[in-house]
């Protein structure tokens, strides 16, 4: 059993991320979803994570956290996730509660309350992580690990070099990586291999409750993944959790991974020092390779769960 906290912002794939840890009970214990400015602003995000939590008729605590970047304005990414941040399915009006909305300081609480090591899993801009970082650095010893869907070695998507959520706030991800925590990054090297086929996301909708909806946003997220060269759809956020459920789908290496701030071209980069001298600490497996079609079938055997336990 791990325990783990998912700050996120939704956006389809993590919306995908969350349903699958959700139905994964005996082996993730979510203690806690938090939301941070990314797909869309905050106040759109958190009103997603809501329509999720609500859908599920979920008992997990929610808290909001950060508008936007350290330093930089947000910019979002509608053309991907559309005006709601996870468009497609119509969700009834909700009335999930939000816990708090000082993510950083839930997360030290739950993080300390906690009588085990916890997992979070970071598939947004890094903001909350890196402030909960500095301002509480004592939570570090208490982190067994932070699964990052971020970057990418040498490629990117919002630029030709930067990942979205790394390129959103490249200062917050420098200090992440920088922490001494251990890493797991499921970068685009690997998300861009964990694709949901055409025929797979219309089987979807043939299903109960779950898989329908999850077949909805699916839907929309096929369709602005084409203008982006997708036939099929890659399910970037899903590989963070999907790595703590069946880590032998994932290969990968462990390296330095740097990332630049600097403005210009670059900014927003993530790299590793592939060097044979290279002496830095190697603290972050960077996932290469996944199973693709067992990737998949974990996802549609979560929705399938799901459709059986809620009604
Ligand atoms: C990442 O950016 C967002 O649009 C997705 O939700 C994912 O976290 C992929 O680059
Ligand atoms: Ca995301």
């Amino acid at each position: 059993m791990k325990y783990i906290l998912i700050d996120c912002d939704p956006g389809h794939d993590d919306a995908l991320a969350i349903l699958t840890a959700y139905a994964h009970p005996e082996e993730l214990r979510i203690l806690g979803v938090t939301t941070i400015g990314g797909n869309q602003t905050l106040e759109k995000v958190t009103e997603n994570a809501r329509r999720i939590l609500q859908f599920l008729h979920a008992d997990i605590p929610l808290a909001s956290g950060q508008a936007g970047p350290l330093v930089k304005s947000l910019h979002t990414a509608e053309d991907a996730h559309g005006e709601s941040g996870m468009d497609g399915p119509v969700f009834e009006k909700e009335d999930y509660p939000l816990v708090s909305d000082n993510a950083v300081v839930f997360l030290k609480e739950q993080i300390m309350a906690c009588p085990e090591k916890v997992t979070i899993v970071a598939i947004g801009p890094l903001t909350n992580i890196a402030l909960l970082m500095r301002v509480y650095p004592e939570t570090k010893e208490k982190i067994d690990c932070i699964s990052i869907m971020g970057g990418g070695i040498g490629h990117g998507n919002s630029t030709e070099l930067a990942e979205f959520n790394i390129y959103v706030d490249p200062e917050a991800a420098h200090i992440v990586f920088h922490a001494g925590v251990p890493i797991v990054m499921a970068g685009l090297d690997v998300t861009e291999k964990a694709l949901i086929t055409v025929r797979e996301i219309e089987s979807l909708k043939e299903k109960g409750r779950v898989s329908r909806m999850a077949g909805e946003l699916l839907g929309f997220y096929n369709e602005s993944g084409r203008q982006y060269g997708f036939t099929d759809s890659p399910i970037h956020d899903l590989c963070a959790v999907a790595y703590l459920l069946q880590p032998d789908l994932f290969q990968g290496e462990y390296q330095a991974v740097d990332v630049i701030t600097e403005e210009g071209c670059a900014r927003g980069l993530t790299f590793a020092d592939k060097r044979l001298m290279c002496d830095k600490v190697k603290n972050v497996l960077v996932l290469e390779e996944v199973d693709r079609d067992r990737f998949a079938a974990m996802l549609i055997e979560a929705l399938e769960r799901l459709d059986e336990s809620i009604s």
